[in-house]
């Protein structure tokens, strides 16, 4: 599959690593190429390529999408025609929700942005540094659990989709229905970014502990 990584951040530079081995091709996308060709050395694989936003949109079928989240709205408005008809995973959490009166999601504001994408929300809630850490060990847990990727979204094929990336890294996608549940997303988001901050590091998910039954990572064993 050719996935566009919009975003040189550390989340970005966690998926296109971890992607790359399995058969991906992708190209990582800046405002600045020349950043985007640093990150790109930092990988070291022929599978990863740089280029600017609009061309790491362009290229991918499924678009990771995580930037400086005041941007993202604008941003994604600005490539509007180029992720028409693509999956695109946006990672993005809000920074200020002070007026607890919120209702609307930073998802969906960028996907009212961009209506001709099939948007999902996922990795926003776990922390780059916990990605970085854990992707490289195979089949990664944490207290004899696999780490939760909470992924939202109105499209189920684009679902589905983003649900199997999810598997590939062997964590576990956690579907919580249509976008609408962005919003809940995003308040974990924030809650795991101060659990990072003030409690664990790096060494923490925060974990839906279910029954395996159906699961298609029973497979796995
Ligand atoms: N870090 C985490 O643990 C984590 C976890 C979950 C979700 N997220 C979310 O993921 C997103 C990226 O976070 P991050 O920590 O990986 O990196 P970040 O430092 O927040 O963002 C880096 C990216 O934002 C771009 N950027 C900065 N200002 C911009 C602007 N004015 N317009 C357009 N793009 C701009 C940078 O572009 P250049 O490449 O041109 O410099 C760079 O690609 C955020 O929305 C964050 O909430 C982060």
């Amino acid at each position: 599959m050719k996935i566009g990584i919009v975003g040189t951040g550390p989340m970005n530079v966690a998926l296109a690593a971890n992607w790359a081995p399995h058969n991906h091709q992708l190209r990582i996308g800046s405002r600045s190429v020349d950043r985007a060709r640093a990150v790109v050395a930092t990988i070291a694989s022929k599978q990863v390529s740089a280029g600017d936003y609009y061309d790491a949109a362009k290229f991918g079928d499924v678009v990771f999408y995580a930037i400086e989240p005041a941007s993202a709205v604008t941003t994604a408005a600005k490539l509007r025609e180029v992720l028409a008809g693509k999956v695109v995973i946006d990672a993005n959490n809000v920074l200020d929700n002070t007026s607890g009166l919120a209702t609307h999601s930073l998802a969906e504001a960028i996907a009212d942005a961009v209506p001709g994408a099939r948007l999902v929300k996922a990795f926003n809630v776990v922390r780059a540094q916990t990605l970085t850490r854990v992707l490289p060990k195979k089949r990664p847990k944490l207290e004899g659990q696999y780490f939760s990727i909470y992924h939202c979204g109105n499209d189920d094929g684009a679902r589905r989709t983003v649900a199997a990336l999810i598997e590939e890294l062997f964590l576990d996608p956690i579907d919580c229905g249509d976008l609408s549940h962005a919003y809940e997303l995003e308040a974990l988001g924030k809650l795991a970014e101060f659990l990072a901050k003030q409690r664990y590091g790096a060494d923490f998910a925060i974990n839906v502990a279910h029954r395996r039954a159906s699961s298609p990572m029973d497979s796995w064993f």
